[in-house]
Parts: C-alpha cells; structure tokens; sequence
C-alpha cells in the first residue's frame, strides 16, 4: 500500500540554470576508448546543451589511432547514434558541438608524445584558444604514471598563463601499495588542489541527496544510530555482464571495480558523523574518519563475513546470456569474482555491532541501486493479534537508480472496527515531484573539475583509507581456496552463500526488484 508525496507542486519545482565552467581546453586521454564514447563525451554534449560549457571550451582527442579531426566527429557521431538515448546529432546544437572536437595522435607510453602534446597546445593559445588546461585520463590503469610523467615532464602540469588540471578514472591502484605509490607520483607532478579523482557516483543526483536526507531533515538524527538501527544493506545490482571490458574487469573484479569506490562512498555518506560544513575539506575530513572507523578484516573475518560469486549462464529480461567464463577474451577458468557480498562493522559510538550489508553483482536479475535502512523491531508486540500480524520493523530505502526516490515503510492501522495494523508505504519519487531526467553525473562532475571544486572528487587520503579495508579481503581472497565457480545463475540475486551471509545475523536481503514505471533516469 502507497502513499506517494509530493515536495512541492511540481510546477514550483525550476532548476536553476547551470553555472557557466571556466572556459578550458579539455585533453582525454584514450578518446577513442569504451568509456569516452559511452560516458564521457555524451556528458560534455550534455553540459553544452544544458548551458554549461563556455562557447571558449576545445576537447581534443587524444590515442594511438591516427585520425583526423574529421573522422573522429564521425566516430562520436556514431557512438551518439547507437546510444540508448540517442542525443542529436544533427541542427545547430550538435553542430557548435562538432566544431569543439579536435583529435591529436599519439601513444600515451611514448615520452615523445609529450612534447608534441604541448606544442600543439601552445599553438592554439597563440591562435587565441583557451589558456586553462584540463587533462582527463579515461584509459586502462597501467597508462596512467606514464602519462602523469609525461605532461609533468612536458611542463603541462605547470599553472603559468592558465590554470593546469587533471582528472582520474579509478581504479587509483589495485592496492594499498599501489594506490600509495600512483598517489606519490600524481602528487609529484600535480599539486593535489588540482587532482580530480573522479567516482561517478558522487555526481548522481540520489547520492547528493543523500547528504540533504541526512542533514536537512531533523526527524533523522536522534534514531541514526545503533540504538534504533538494526542493518543497513547496500546494493549496487546490474543486468550487464563483462560487456566489451574482459580485460579490464579480469584484472580487476567485482570488489576492486565497484566496492572500493562507489559502495564504500555510499556507505560513508549514510554512516558518516555531520561535517561542520558542506566544503572540500569538512566534508571529506568526515569521510575519512569513518573510512577509518570500519576495522580492517582478519583472513578468519574473510572467511565468514565475505562472500564472492560468478555468473553462469542463464536467462536476463527474457534473454539467454553466457556465462563469465564464456565471454570472449576471458579465461576459461577464470577465478576472477563478478559478485561480492560484505558485511561490514563500523568501530565507533554511532554504530557499534550494526551490520553494514553490500553487495554488488553483474547479470543479477534487475539493474537496482539502493540503500535500506532497517530499523529495530518495536518493543512489544502491542497489534499483534497472530504471529503473522507481527509488525513489520521500519524501513527507509533509498533507491539511487532506478525510479529514484525514497520509500519509507512503516505501520497503519487496517480499516475496521479493530485495531488491527498494517504495513503501508511513503513514496517520494523524483520523477513524479520534478519531473524531466536526472541531470547526467559525469556531466556535473566535469562542471565541478572546471569550476575548480573538488567536493565532489576523492582526496588522497581517502583513496588510502579506502585500500586499508580492501585490500587485506583481496589478500585473503588470494591466499582461501576459491570458490567453484561459477556459483551463481545469470537472472538470479546471486550466490546462495550470500543469502547466509545475512541470515546468519538474523536478517535478510531485500530481493532485487524489477525497475517501476517512470523512473527519472539517472546516469
Ligand atoms: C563503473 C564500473 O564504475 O560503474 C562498471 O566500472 C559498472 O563495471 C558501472 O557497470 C556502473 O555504473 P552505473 O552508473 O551504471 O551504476
């Protein structure tokens, strides 16, 4: 049963126009890669759309292609025109775009590269371009101290007559050591004011709402913590499988792609203590501290509060898909994990003994991310009138994606002259209260970067903080005997170990449900 709450009239509802970005040129590294096409270029073609991107802004390609500027228009022409959604490419819009787009060749391993890079960038300052430098590194981890070498050995790192940024995908290293060491050399060449460590999910609109659930509503508080709170379960669920990135994802897994960063920030933002303000560094100090505060896990804490899966073949929305294992260009015995399950403990005051259940899988049976909040069970069993009216404890999820909003669940009273009580639902949906899309993550990140904010980005010791919880579980992972793989169905909610994993503690998943009508779309 559902309520559904509007905010406001939805016609009140305006949003305000987008603050202009400084105008800049803007280098991607691996512009020809699955990432620039899919994410990164229809972000900056949404951005100028939506009034964002100064008329001065240039985006030049850059990768081991040769290509003129006209035949890389025509490829991101034809990456747009096999987009689900299919921007415009055509009419004045797509045009102004068009003529934004340059391609300059070069391989990002060659130190030669560098020179070249910088000449050519010169050159189109002397020809009155843009003096601002924003360099975005959209290509497979191992290029990235190469490349950080080479603009820093090319002088590009210097802010001299224009201000020099950069940009980072993540993976930030595949381990604490790692991460430690490609920190070290970023910061060798890049003041960190000027690095952007970008985790796309902290430019999704439902995660930034997060903060404004918590923060801006006093209701909350006073039960957010282990006195009310019995679990909170995260769940970052996905229809696709490995897609066209085997060699990317072989080397890296569900954990290192997906839990690292994305499911660790949502777990920060849910359980972080109030940031003094909402600036760079009050915010992200909090974040830290509670990074801090999940204990690292011994190999015996492995063993029993982990759980990894990968798919078999099986059905997804009707269709037969392959297994992990049958992908082109993974390994036939591949023992690399497309599902992780963790239940995470927070040593502080807040949120002693409370579970902090996430998981996250590929080709599971619906594409859902949320967070759910369980509160504790009411004290006494007052309306029970039978075992199966026992209330239902409370719950908030917050349903990042898709059909994003939150739901709140808690008990009425059944129509009649007894006072029998019933479970109902509080619906606040983004779609239904402002309508139109959600704005595209990347492309508020991108604004942020030109703007020069990096609220929204991961602080180096963050990254650190980050790797300190993962690593010794893919320490363990290596040293355990695996798994048999696969252990999970292709179209189900994943490995039977994981619904364990919960039970065991006396709790349960909330089953991965399929998408409701009329979600606002975020990306
Ligand atoms: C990326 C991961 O960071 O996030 C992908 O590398 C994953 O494997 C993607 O598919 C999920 O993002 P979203 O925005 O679709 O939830």
């Amino acid at each position: 049963m559902t309520a559904t709450v509007h905010a406001a009239p939805p016609e009140q509802i305006t949003r305000p126009p987008l603050r202009e970005a400084e105008a800049c040129t803007l280098i991607i590294f691996g512009a020809t890669g699955d990432l620039s096409r899919r994410k990164l270029l229809p972000a900056l073609y949404d951005l100028q759309c939506a009034g964002g991107m100064s008329s001065r802004c240039e985006i030049i390609g850059t990768g081991r292609t040769p290509l003129t500027d006209e035949t890389f228009r025509g490829r991101v022409r034809e990456a747009f025109s096999d987009m689900k959604d299919r921007p415009h490419t055509s009419g004045a819009r797509w045009r102004e775009f068009e003529q934004r787009l340059h391609y300059l060749a070069g391989d990002p391993s060659d130190v030669a590269s560098y020179p070249r890079l910088a000449a050519d960038l010169d050159a189109r300052r002397q020809a009155g371009g843009n003096p601002n430098r924003l360099f975005y590194i959209a290509t497979p981890t191992s290029l990235v101290r190469p490349i950080i070498e080479g603009l820093g050995a090319a002088g590009l790192a210097k802010n001299d007559a224009g201000w020099s940024r950069i940009v980072i995908e993540k993976p930030f290293g595949r381990d604490l050591q790692s991460g430690r060491e490609l920190n070290r050399v970023v910061n060798g060449v890049f003041a960190e004011e000027a690095v952007f460590r970008i985790d796309h999910y902290l430019g999704k609109e439902t995660v930034q709402n997060i903060l404004v659930f918590r923060f801006g509503n006093t209701m909350l508080e006073p039960v957010w913590n282990r006195n009310y709170i019995d679990y909170v379960e995260i769940t970052a669920a996905e229809t696709l499988g490995v897609e066209s990135r085997a060699a990317f994802y072989e080397e890296t897994g569900a954990l290192r792609d997906m839990v690292t960063n994305h499911l660790l920030q949502l777990l920060t933002l849910i359980a972080m203590e109030p940031p003094v303000a909402l600036d760079a560094g009050a915010l992200r100090d909090q974040k830290v501290q509670l990074l801090r505060a999940i204990r690292p896990m011994t190999v015996a804490e492995v063993k029993h509060r982990t759980v990894r899966g990968q798919y078999d073949a099986g059905a997804v929305g009707g269709q037969h898909v392959a297994a992990y294992r049958e992908e082109t260009g993974v390994q036939a015995r591949s023992n690399t994990e497309t599902y992780a399950a963790i239940d995470f403990r927070i040593d502080n005051w807040r949120w002693e003994g409370v579970p902090f259940y996430v998981r996250t899988g590929k080709r599971l049976a619906h594409s859902r991310s949320e967070v759910v909040v369980h509160f504790k069970r009411t004290p006494q069993a007052l309306f029970a009138h039978a075992p199966e009216t026992y209330l239902a404890p409370n719950q908030i999820a917050l349903r990042i994606q898709p059909d994003e909003g939150i739901t709140i669940a808690f008990a009425a009273k059944r129509p009649g002259d007894d006072l029998r009580s019933i479970g109902v639902e509080a619906d606040f949906s983004y779609a239904e209260s402002f309508g139109g899309k959600a704005p595209n993550a990347y492309a508020t990140l991108l604004l942020d970067v030109m703007h020069g904010d990096p609220t929204r980005f991961t602080r180096r010791d963050e990254v650190d903080a980050e790797w300190r919880i993962i690593t010794p579980i893919e320490e363990a992972w290596a040293e355990l005997p695996p798994p048999v793989f696969p252990n999970y169905e292709a179209g189900s909610d994943g490995p039977a170990e994981a619904k364990e994993l919960v039970v065991r503690g006396g709790h349960q998943w909330r089953p991965i449900a399929p998408p409701r009508a009329g979600g606002a779309g975020a990306a």
